[in-house]
């Protein structure tokens, strides 16, 4: 990796609009393989309504990684159990800031007891996860804003890092 490892903070509210412009670059260019225009549209619509693009980030678990002092992606964990979001700024894509993300919300899953973690994992992150562990167990077909996508629901258990934790 280039720059070092990301550093890793909580979301704060001030981040939204950055964190959904980066949704929308993030999803535009890294998913542009695997969903053709209209899919990609309706996926970013998501962000459309920032405030409750907002809500959902403040009410999950939402870290924010930062290359350089500025925001380089983010992820959240809803729920303890599934890992919600997860989008890296394409222009620091392959250096290590999805893993960085994917390290801390598998830990924060972990350390709230939770013992299989899950993901709908898009097919442009499929792979990604599937290094890390995750083990793909349905197919699934989402409406999203009259768009169908593809996504793969995904597991990983997290019993064998809490099970060398010492007690
Ligand atoms: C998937 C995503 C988060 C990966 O982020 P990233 O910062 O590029 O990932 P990393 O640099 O930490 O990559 C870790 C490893 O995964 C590999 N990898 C990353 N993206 C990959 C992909 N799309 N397919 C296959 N392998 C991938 C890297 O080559 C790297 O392998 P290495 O450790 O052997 O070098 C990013 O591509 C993204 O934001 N995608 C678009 C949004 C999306 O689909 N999000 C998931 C929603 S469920």
């Amino acid at each position: 990796m280039a720059r070092g490892a990301p550093g890793l903070r909580p979301f704060l509210p001030a981040d939204a609009a950055t964190l959904a412009a980066l949704f929308r670059v993030s999803i535009e260019t890294l998913a542009a393989e695997d969903y053709d225009e209209d899919q990609r549209a309706a996926w970013i619509s998501a962000a459309d309504d920032e405030d409750a693009f907002a809500a959902q980030l403040g009410e999950a678990l939402t870290v924010v990684a930062l290359v350089d002092g500025e925001i380089a992606g983010f992820a959240s964990l809803k729920d303890n159990t599934d890992f919600d979001m997860l989008y890296v700024r394409p222009d620091l894509a392959g250096q290590g800031v999805g893993s960085a993300l994917a390290d801390a919300i598998e830990k924060l899953a972990d350390a709230r007891g939770t013992k299989t973690l899950s993901v709908d994992a898009s097919d442009a992150a499929r792979d990604f996860f599937a290094a890390r562990g995750y083990v793909a167990k349905t197919r699934n077909t989402k409406e999203i804003a009259g768009q169908w996508l593809g996504n793969t629901t995904m597991t990983k258990e997290l019993a064998a890092e809490a099970a060398g934790r010492a007690h």
